[in-house]
Formats: C-alpha cells, sequence, structure tokens
C-alpha cells in the first residue's frame, strides 16, 4: 500500500466531510470512462462511494484509472467534494472522492458473474463463487446485521446476570433427537463422537454447577432433511436459568426480542406477546406454529353434523374424530372450481382423504356434499360456520384431530399466500404454549418426547407420566413469529425420580437409561435447583428480521439439499490412510441402476 493507509470507510462519509482529505480502500464495483473523465464506485463493506478523476488529476494517476477493471483491489487518497449530480441510490450519493493517489492492491480476472444485485443468477453458480455472491449488498447485509444481533444479544444476557460459557463440540451420542453427526476416535478405536444437536445436557449440567444463568451463541447439527428454514449445521441463542419459572423466562426473552427489534429495525415491538397454549393453537389454526397475521381460522362443525348419513363425516365421527372448516369470507371469485379442486388434491398430500367444499355466489350454489346433507344439517353447518354469499367453505373430516386440523392448517397458508392475505409488515409474535409432553411415534411404536426428556411435565400431569402418557402436558414453550417457529424451551426435571418415571414412559429399560444418561441421572442426585431455559435459531431469527425466505441467505457458507456445500465439495472423500488410522472400512451400497 506504500505510504497509503485508510482513514476513512466508504459507506460512512457524507456532505459535512466534504472538503477533507482521506484515503479509501476496496474493490472497483463498476467503472465508467467517459473520455477527459472517469467515475469509479469503490465498493468497502460499509458501501460504495464514487471516485472521479479528470483532466486536472496527475497523468499518472489517470492512466493508473483507465486501465481499472471490475473487482480491483485499490487504495485512494483524494479531496471529499460535493457531487454535482447528487444520487440517492447510495447512502453516500451527496459526495465523491476528487482521487490524487491511487495504488492498485491486486487486479482481477473477470468474475464469473456481474458483482451487482441487480443481475440474476443461478443459484449453482452463486455458490459455487460464494465468496464473489457475499460480495453483493444483499447478500452483504444480512452477515453485517447477523453480527450486530450477537452483540446485542451478549450485551443484553450479560446485562441480565448471565455467563458466557463455551460447551464441547464433541460429545457423546444419545438418542431421542434427529440423527446425530458422528466423528470417529482414533485413539480410541471402534468408538465416536457426536457433533452436538444442541447443548442441553452440558447447559442443565451448568445449572447443577452454580452457574445459575448461562448463554451460548452456539453451532449444532443434526443429521436431518433440508429446507428453507433448515440446516445441517445451525447457530442457536442458547440460555438456561436458575430459580425462576417459564413465566420469568419469557417475560426475560420478550425484553431481548424488544430491545432487538427497536435497535436493529428501529420498530417497537409489543410486549407481553400473546401466549396460547397448543391445543388451542392446533384447533384455531391447524399448527403448533400458528401465522397470526390473516384470519381464516379452522372452525369446529362437528356437532352441526353429528348423526349425518355422509360417509366420510360419518366415519371420522364415528371413529371419535371431527369434521372442521375453513370460512374463506368473500373469496367465491377467486376460489373457484379449478382453483378448488387444486386446493382438494393439495390436501391429500397432507394425509386427508379430501376436501369438501361449498361455493355461494350471487348467482349459484356449488357443493360437492350439501346434497347428502339433510335440510337441518345443512342449515346447522351453514350456521356454525357463519357461512354467507360470496363465501367458500372448505371442509375435512378424519378420525384424527390432529390430522384434520393440520391439513386444513397447510390449506390456510396456502389460500392466504396465494391469494395474498398476508400482511407483510408485520411481525406477529406469540408464545405457544402447554405442549403435550409425548407424541405416539408409529414407526417405533413407542411414546417418544415431543421436546426432550428432560421437560418437565405440568404439575397436574405428574402422576400420569407412565400411566396415561398421551394426556400428559409439558411446562414448555415455543417463540413463534410469523408462522415460523423460532426458538423453544421448556422447564426441566430436576427430580430423579421423576426423570425415572420419565425414562419408563419413554420404553427405555433401567439399563439403557443408565447408559445413555447415567452421569445426567447421577448429577441430578447432588442438589439441583429448579430451572429451565430456551434456544432461538439465531439464522431463523435474522432470516425473519430481515423478510428473506431461506435461511441460506443469512449464513455465510450454507449447505444445499444434499447436505453439501457447493464451493469447497464436501463431503468429499478421504485418503485411504486416514480411514485406516481411524479403524474405518467403507462399504457403499450399490450404485443405483440408470435410468434406461
Ligand atoms: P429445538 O430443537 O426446538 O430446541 O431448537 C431450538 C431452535 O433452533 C432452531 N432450529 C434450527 N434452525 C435451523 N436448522 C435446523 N436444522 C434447526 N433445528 C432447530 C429453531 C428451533 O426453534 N435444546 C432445546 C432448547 C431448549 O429446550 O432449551 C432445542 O434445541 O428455531
Amino acid at each position: 500500500m506504500g505510504n497509503l493507509r485508510r482513514t476513512r470507510y466508504c459507506g460512512e462519509v457524507r456532505l459535512p466531510d466534504a472538503g477533507q482529505e482521506m484515503v479509501v480502500a476496496g474493490s472497483i464495483a463498476k467503472c465508467r470512462d467517459k473520455g477527459g473523465i472517469i467515475f469509479a464506485d469503490l465498493r468497502d463493506t460499509t458501501g460504495i462511494l464514487q471516485l472521479v478523476f479528470d483532466d486536472g488529476t496527475d497523468r499518472d494517476v489517470f492512466a493508473k484509472a483507465q486501465s481499472l477493471r471490475s473487482e480491483y483491489v485499490v487504495i485512494a487518497k483524494g479531496l471529499l467534494r460535493e457531487r454535482d449530480a447528487k444520487t440517492t441510490k447510495i447512502a453516500t450519493g451527496d459526495v465523491e472522492l476528487y482521487v490524487s493517489e491511487l495504488r492498485v492492491l491486486s487486479e482481477a480476472e473477470t468474475t464469473p458473474f456481474e458483482i451487482r444485485d441487480e443481475v440474476s443468477v443461478k443459484d449453482e453458480l452463486r455458490l459455487k463463487y460464494r465468496y464473489l455472491d457475499l460480495r453483493r449488498e444483499s447478500m452483504h447485509q444480512p452477515l453485517m446485521v447477523r453480527s450486530r444481533i450477537c452483540q446485542i444479544v451478549r450485551n443484553y444476557f450479560c446485562d441480565h446476570h448471565f455467563t458466557e460459557i463455551e460447551t464441547p463440540i464433541l460429545m457423546k451420542s444419545t438418542p431421542e433427537g434427529a440423527r446425530d453427526y458422528l466423528v470417529p476416535s482414533r485413539v480410541q478405536p471402534g468408538r465416536f463422537y457426536a457433533l452436538p444437536q444442541s447443548p442441553q445436557l452440558y447447559k442443565q449440567l451448568l445449572m447443577l454447577s452454580g452457574f445459575d444463568r448461562y448463554f451460548q451463541i452456539a453451532r449444532c447439527f443434526r443429521d436431518e432433511d433440508l429446507r428453507a428454514d433448515r440446516q445441517p449445521e445451525f447457530t442457536q441463542i442458547d440460555l438456561e436459568m436458575s430459580f425462576v419459572d417459564d413465566n420469568d423466562i419469557m417475560t426475560l426473552n420478550e425484553g431481548l426480542i424488544k430491545t432487538l427489534w427497536k435497535e436493529i429495525l428501529n420498530v417497537d415491538v409489543a410486549t407481553p406477546f400473546q401466549r396460547m397454549p397448543w391445543d388451542e393453537a392446533m384447533n384455531r389454526f391447524g399448527s403448533d406454529k400458528p401465522d397470526t397475521r390473516f384470519g381464516l381460522e379452522i372452525l369446529d362443525v362437528s356437532e352441526a353434523v353429528r348423526g349425518t348419513e355422509f360417509v366420510p363425516f360419518k366415519a371420522a365421527l364415528e371413529a371419535g374424530g371431527t369434521v372442521r372448516c375453513i370460512n374463506c369470507k368473500g373469496m367465491a371469485d377467486k376460489l373457484t372450481r379449478k382453483n378448488i379442486d387444486k386446493l382438494a388434491a393439495d390436501a391429500k398430500t397432507y394425509g386427508i382423504k379430501g376436501l369438501a367444499y361449498t361455493r355461494l355466489t350471487t348467482e349459484n350454489e356449488t357443493s360437492s356434499f350439501e346434497k347428502f346433507l339433510t335440510e337441518e344439517e345443512k342449515a346447522a353447518l351453514r350456521a356454525a360456520a357463519g357461512l354467507e354469499t360470496g363465501d367458500v367453505l372448505l371442509v375435512a373430516a378424519d378420525a384424527n384431530w390432529v390430522k384434520a386440523c393440520t391439513a386444513l392448517g397447510q390449506i390456510r397458508l396456502l389460500v392466504a399466500k396465494k391469494y395474498d392475505l398476508i400482511d407483510q409488515s408485520k411481525f406477529n409474535f406469540l408464545w405457544v404454549t402447554d405442549f403435550p409432553l409425548f407424541e405416539y411415534s408409529e414407526e417405533e411404536g413407542r411414546w417418544m418426547a415431543m421436546h426432550h426428556p428432560f421437560t418437565l411435565p405440568r404439575a397436574d400431569c405428574i402422576d400420569k407420566v407412565e400411566s396415561d402418557p398421551g394426556a400428559c402436558y409439558a411446562v414448555a414453550y415455543d417463540i413463534v413469529l410469523n408462522g415460523v417457529e423460532m426458538g423453544g424451551g421448556s422447564m426441566r426435571i430436576n427430580d430423579p425420580a421423576l426423570q425415572q418415571h420419565m425414562f419408563k414412559a419413554l420404553g427405555f429399560t433401567e439399563e439403557r437409561a443408565r447408559t445413555c444418561f447415567g452421569f445426567l441421572m447421577d448429577a441430578y442426585r447432588y442438589g439441583a435447583p429448579p430451572h429451565g431455559g430456551m434456544a432461538y435459531g439465531l439464522d431463523r431469527m435474522v432470516m425473519l428480521m430481515l423478510g428473506r425466505d431461506s435461511i441460506r441467505d443469512v449464513i455465510a457458507f450454507p449447505k444445499v439439499q444434499n447436505a453439501g456445500e457447493v464451493m469447497s465439495g464436501c463431503p468429499d472423500v478421504v485418503d485411504p490412510k486416514q480411514l485406516e488410522d481411524l479403524h474405518i472400512l467403507c462399504e457403499l451400497p450399490a450404485a443405483p441402476k440408470s435410468a434406461e
């Protein structure tokens, strides 16, 4: 850089700085040579500043400016001056740097795509050259915001008596979660570490160690299918607190959200957030993460049609199930027969047999099922659903109410998205509370913990943990924002006897419980404060704050669908010697037959 040292960042200079000499450094975003005058946009991590060279510029410097190409890395000294042709497109649009010295620090080949937000580039290419993609403003900014969020989170927790503590990345594989990523031990052949799915066990132990309040911005790893809001490795804002109840935890976290949204987005979030028991969320929204930015709530019309001879309804009700509907108010014009048929096809993919409908327009009434009802049943159903001219009623019946509600919940979202019913400017926070303690796994043929095996049952359910697991609720809460589960947590069991009941309900023999969780069970014998906590998905939080559709946009080097990383090409085969050291023999499945 010779004698030049940076004195200012490009994106931070403003009109009051005009008249100052300064040195800036960065990459050339764009260069326009207009003959006697050259404009070059210089980009650094803070933004863009226009550099100018003209016939008053030293000839050597001007010649160097003529050689500038996109993405050359330069350092430039000059006088900041007011711009004639101002622009509001960039934050520094009132000023420009009239350059007196210029050094090219690194030349650049032509990049595989233009580094500009307006250019549309295939995902594959963007991921292969992720380091170039991250130069673009729209990709750069989320990581900058993410960093600020982490800083605010740290300050907030430290101001509230929390201690930041790191927990191991190489740990014991424990059952009851997603699939683990395993790491073989070289020193202990045949043994494996697991990468943490979350720091859950360690943070509980830290409460037993007397730390009182812990937090960590923690990397987590889960070998599960990728989705827009799911990555195999992701980051949690993880916390645990002693001598508190669930209400204290939720209140403290509302304070964190309020602070973050104010400082990052200048949005005032009203607290306390709405709290909704899981049963109500399922009944009204067909989801444990309801999007409350729009209506289309699910209605129970079972009583209106109880006793009907219409087979789908009758069968569902006789099996102890339910008939539910959504009244799409005033949507008859949009929800034509054809569109309703499409929704019905979708409904089947959500696990129910079909979607019945009634459509009332000023011209006619069409229904897929009303002809099978008596006049009284029809009238009772329409009254229960509040059906009026212009409305479309979508009805689902199933022996299993969770299935019926879940399917309608998905339809609800589909209709809202398709017909633009969602106010995108809203931030609707909600606590979903009182989750079931267990859920039954058909696959495993046993009860599984809905959160994890250390979740405290609600006081009125403690006696039923082993005798009636299906009727038990947990002191657990999820924080939901605009229909996305942003975080979740629970109070924990601190009574070893209750923990034993829990393991039994989950089908663990004593021996297996000891093998898997012996160290934890022992720890709780030496005095454990009441404690609970939660974890946010940091990636999801940043995505939601910035209104992005995928957490991939807020992670520097994300994985793709096949859990690989396109740029570096991992996972990859390794040197046979490495496998030998680890005593690993690979027995691969036969390659799939080709299509012919
Ligand atoms: P949970 O499993 O609900 O709870 O995870 C907490 C939050 O982490 C985020 N999250 C993910 N984000 C991206 N990709 C993933 N694969 C992924 N999986 C989870 C979600 C979720 O709400 N130890 C408990 C917390 C506790 O009880 O304290 C836990 O991990 O936003």
